[in-house]
């Protein structure tokens, strides 16, 4: 293992374009990917930062059938709005490219050919599904079905979601097509195995023996008990129209796997950034790391590896970070049923705060155990830690040495020992938090700096300098002296987790670059230093604005309830002569009051058209008298009138009743006048 790696490169795993992103996207891969990045670049460390979008594979044709869209439409589509979520969070990719880019076609093309030529494949005719009704056959997430490992009754035909178990689509029971809803049928193909297998006593070398104490448990745990259960050898190519076509003449109508084409994305972006490419991924002193996803981890640690290996050229990766899943007010994230924060939403809602969702989202990173995102907790993580405590305590130090110095740094005079103690925790603090971000511990390198401004806040609430201005003005220099020196050190440290609060804060104390090395300075900002104006680092979030996004996510659950109701069946035929008896009419709500002593009724008073009548309607718990005056509904006139309450009732209200229980009126589509017949 290469200890003092000459360069790196660092990957994040490539989204596939067929959707924006969410805070699960940005937790779990892009932002710890981006501090770690931002970290090394302040070591002044050679690092390139790879990603792109993953633009083939059936998420792609999937999402475009359901839009009626090209795929090609659909992958420019997203690929835009991902790339620009990226860029409005600060994500400091060196390149974001997309596989459908010549360069990458060509990449998966030559790749595909060496391992071909040198006979790394298996070439297989098998028996697949096939859906007789598309007459197509059915990869990956055209097909699902129980997952044979964990029961999981929505597996894909390539993975399980659930336990990140790799599949074949034959190893699902129950498989269904996912186009027609069938069962599919068998039918011969031809496609190009890597023979996985041969593989597993050297990945047992690599990876359970070789990475058991640096890859963190969740990654080295799955990759293990896979080898333990035996490889089996893994199609790299398909049936499908999109995709990197198979560069075999026998192979019409086939492209590479998608999974076998995306890995190779990070090679092809790093080309399209650099002529420089190969000294990224051949030489062995450069470090590999792939930040992902715990659904990618067998992609990137057991057969990503394997193509490398079989292709002979190239390093393997030395670490792949994993996290796990951020779930959102205690359920799971997910597009299809909308329960996500989309980054280019937050934005729009909360603008300028990109910051304060990376601080919840770092201080929350699901890095050992899935994890839950609320919008109170984001609320308090503002308002308690990064207003309350971090904001709180430069402000105090750059508005007093501006009222007391007019902006500049003043010399420090004799020492005592608590600031002896303060400036040798913050001499150390670089060093603690470097030593926790090389080992992708996030949360506590965040916790750490958090202390660091914490310590700060302390030392002024003890020394109270606003009070000794009177009594001891030489004191207070050194104090203010010191609490600039710990505002111009979280400047820099703050840098990998809140890139523009650190460049705001950077100008504030107009402080020259600074690298990594600089922290913990005492010397940082030198007496006679002029330091700019004051400013505000963060502001209050209110409770109106995390109620609006608590309010906005019920709103998404209901409207989900209500379109996975099952319809009750219809009811037994009538003739028309049974329809024709019913008397119904358009009338106007003209009085409305709510029934005494009980939950559900109101009685309402009704200009028919045909006299003014009194109907006893059921509807209390949903609608309030004053809400409904002057509303038009429909009336079953001749509904034979009945005692209710007391209360005599000549005819009935016409309801629609949502799935949740809730009810609307049955109301004409525009106004129609009293008494008008509904036929
Ligand atoms: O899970 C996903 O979103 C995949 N598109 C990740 C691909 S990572 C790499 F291999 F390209
Ligand atoms: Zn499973």
């Amino acid at each position: 293992m290469t200890t003092n790696p000459k360069r790196y490169t660092v990957t994040a795993a490539l989204p596939y374009a067929n959707g924006p992103v969410h805070i699960g996207h940005l937790a779990g891969v892009y932002l710890p990917a981006d501090i770690y990045v931002r970290y090394l670049r302040l070591q002044n460390r050679d690092v390139k930062f790879i990603c792109g979008s993953d633009e083939h594979g059936v998420p792609i044709t999937i999402r475009a059938k359901r839009e009626g869209i090209t795929p090609q439409q659909a992958v420019d589509k997203y690929h835009e709005l991902i790339k620009q979520s990226f860029g409005e969070f600060n994500i400091s990719f060196d390149v974001y490219d997309r596989t459908s880019s010549a360069i990458h076609r060509e990449t998966a093309s030559d790749f595909f050919l060496k391992l071909y030529n040198d006979g790394k494949f298996i070439e297989q005719t098998t028996q697949q599904y096939y859906d007789e009704e598309a007459q197509q056959f059915l990869a990956d997430r055209y097909i699902t079905g129980t997952c044979p490992r964990c029961g999981n009754e929505n597996a894909y035909g390539d993975q399980c979601e659930n336990c990140g178990s790799s599949l074949n689509a034959t190893d699902l029971i129950n498989p269904k097509s996912t186009l027609s809803g069938l069962k599919p049928v068998l039918r011969e193909t031809k496609h190009w195995y890597l023979p996985l297998n041969e593989y597993e006593p050297w990945l047992r070398a690599w990876i359970v023996e070789g990475h058991k104490n640096d890859w963190k448990p969740n990654v080295y745990g799955q990759c293990k008990s896979w080898i333990d259960q035996g490889l089996q050898p893994r199609a790299v190519t398909r049936d499908l129209d999109w995709g990197v076509p198979v560069p075999l003449p026998s192979a019409e109508g086939k492209v590479l796997y998608v999974w076998f084409d995306a890995p190779i994305g990070y090679i092809s972006a790093t080309k399209a950034l650099t002529d420089d490419w190969e000294k990224y991924w051949k030489d062995p002193e450069t470090k590999l790391v792939h930040f992902i996803g715990k659904d990618n981890i067998v992609f990137h640690c057991i057969i990503f590896p394997s193509m490398l290996k079989a292709h002979g050229d190239f390093i393997l990766p030395e670490n792949v970070p994993a996290n796990e899943f951020l779930n959102l007010e205690g359920d799971k994230i997910s597009t299809s049923r909308n329960w996500a924060v989309w980054l280019h939403e937050y934005l729009q809602d909360f603008p300028g705060k990109a910051d304060v969702l990376r601080y919840a989202l770092a201080a929350n990173m699901p890095e050992t155990k899935d994890n839950d995102f609320t919008w109170k907790d984001y609320q308090a993580r503002n308002n308690n830690e990064l207003l309350a405590i971090l904001g709180n305590f430069i402000n105090r130090a750059v508005v007093l040495t501006e009222k007391y110095y007019e902006g500049e740094v003043p010399a420090r005079g004799e020492l005592t020992d608590y600031d002896k103690e303060v400036l040798g925790v913050l001499e150390g603090m670089p060093l603690v938090i470097a030593a926790h971000i090389e080992r992708f511990k996030f949360r506590d390198a965040l916790g750490e700096l958090m202390n660091l401004a914490r310590l700060g806040n302390k030392y002024l609430a003890d020394t109270e300098p606003w009070k000794l201005i009177k009594t001891d003005a030489a004191r207070v220099k050194t104090i203010l002296n010191i609490a600039l020196q710990i505002s111009g050190s979280l400047a820099i440290l703050m840098e990998p987790f809140l890139p523009q609060s650190a460049a705001k804060l950077r100008g504030m104390l107009s402080m020259n670059p600074a690298m990594w090395a600089d922290a913990g300075s005492a010397e940082l900002l030198p007496a006679g230093h002029i330091i700019g104006k004051p400013e505000l680092l963060f502001g209050k979030v209110e409770d109106a604005a995390v109620d609006a996004q608590v309010q906005k996510l019920l709103d998404t659950k209901k409207a989900n309830t209500i379109a996975s109701a099952t319809v009750a069946p219809a009811k037994a035929d009538i003739t028309f002569d049974d329809f024709s008896k019913m008397d119904i009419r358009i009338g106007t709500i003209l009085e409305a009051e709510k029934v005494a002593k009980t939950k559900k009724l109101l009685k309402l008073k009704i200009d028919t058209g045909l006299d003014q009548r009194t109907v006893v309607s059921g509807i209390a718990e949903f609608f309030s008298p004053e809400e409904i005056i002057g509303q038009q509904v429909s009336i079953l006139v001749n509904l034979a009138p009945r005692d209710i309450k007391g209360i005599t009732s000549q005819g009935m209200i016409l309801m629609a009743e949502n799935a949740d229980g809730s009810l609307a009126f049955v109301q004409p589509g525009k106004p129609v006048a009293n008494g008008g017949g509904v036929s």
